[in-house]
């Protein structure tokens, strides 16, 4: 085990996500290390951070080496090798995750600089905030001197909601399922492939038949952030904590199976070069790869190609807005 604390820090600490972030992550679920918590907030919510610090301290948690609070991203980001960017306004009902862009956007130019300017060299930085995967082009290109692909947004919720939803049709265990991939942007629009994944060894696709891939399954997964809206009363919290750690457990420590990360394209399957879109990969010493070789038929290549123009959309609307 190192006993080099590992720096990670979490901006919007004080919000619902963080409260179910912080925990976890200070209890070790990144790993059987130690680790120092940088939480950043906005001015006015540093007190009710301080109280989540001092539910912290009474915990106990053996791997937790500190706790470092502030509003200044430059003097949160020192040193961290680890950035959740999850603080960003929730959308409410009836709002789209683009409504957001306006709003929320421009945290991510300074946060960007800010982490360019201050993080450790090996920094990986995960959005969570919506619209997640713009968020993250925007702090990307806000960076020049990190590599792009150390910026990363999550849709690993879509891909544990994708996974639990066709666990329950074919009544098999969340374990049975593997190759399962979520492409595009997390939006209404996003893409889980089934044709591509197994279940007990055999193709899914096979098992159900189409018009509930397209009727039921795909309009579940793609709208189940909206659903839980309804329900709640507010957006998903826990779930999206669970899948922030999920994502960059598996970004540090490695894969065995394909996980749904929102990477930086290069241009794999045609979807455009630069923007931050949902694929399937792996992860070996802290390197994630694109899953290569995959056979997409001509339904996969068309929803996936209205994702990517949503990407397109929203990276247009950022430029004129002079985020990127
Ligand atoms: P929340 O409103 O409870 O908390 C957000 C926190 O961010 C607030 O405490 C706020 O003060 C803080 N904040 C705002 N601007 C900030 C800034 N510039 N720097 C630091 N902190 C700042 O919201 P939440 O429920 O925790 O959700 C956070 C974000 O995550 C939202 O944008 C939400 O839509 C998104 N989200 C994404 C996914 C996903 O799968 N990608 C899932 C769930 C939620
Ligand atoms: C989710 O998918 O639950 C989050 O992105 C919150 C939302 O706005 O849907």
């Amino acid at each position: 085990m190192s006993t080099t604390p590992l720096k990670v820090a979490v901006t919007g600490a004080a919000g619902q996500i963080g409260y179910s972030l912080l925990f976890r992550l200070a209890a070790g679920a990144l790993g059987d290390r130690p680790i120092e918590l940088r939480l950043l907030e906005i001015e006015p919510a540093l007190p009710s951070l301080e109280g989540v610090v001092m539910e912290l301290d009474d915990c106990a948690f053996p791997l937790l080496a500190g706790v470092e609070i502030g509003a200044d991203p430059a003097a949160i980001f020192s040193g961290v090798s680890v950035a959740m960017l999850v603080g960003a306004m929730p959308r409410k009902e009836g709002m789209d995750r683009a409504d957001l862009l306006s709003a929320n956007g421009k945290i991510f130019t300074g946060q960007g600089k800010a982490l360019n300017d201050n993080a450790a060299d090996d920094v990986k930085v995960l959005v969570t905030g919506n619209p997640a995967n713009t968020n993250a082009l925007i702090a990307m290109s806000n960076a020049p001197d990190i590599p792009n692909e150390r910026f990363n947004a999550l849709t690993r919720l879509d891909h544990n909601r994708a996974k639990t939803q066709l666990a329950k049709k074919l009544g098999v265990p969340v374990t049975e399922i593997s190759q399962l991939a979520i492409w595009g942007n997390h939006d209404d629009s996003m893409y889980p492939d089934l044709f591509n994944t197994m279940v007990g060894g055999k193709s899914a696709a096979e098992q159900v038949d189409q018009a509930w891939i397209t009727d039921e399954y795909i309009p579940t997964v793609a709208t189940r952030g909206g659903a839980i809206i309804k329900a709640r009363g507010a957006s998903s919290a826990a779930s999206a904590a669970n899948a922030t750690i999920d994502h960059m457990h598996d970004w540090l420590n490695g894969t065995s199976d394909w996980v749904s990360m929102s990477v930086p394209s290069d241009g794999s399957y045609g979807v455009t070069e630069g923007i931050v879109s949902s694929f399937p990969c792996t992860v070996t010493d802290g390197q994630y790869e694109i899953v290569q070789g995959i056979e997409l038929n001509d339904f996969s290549k068309e929803r996936i190609a209205a994702s990517v123009a949503r990407l397109e959309g929203e990276r247009d609307q950022v430029k004129q807005l002079g985020l990127i």
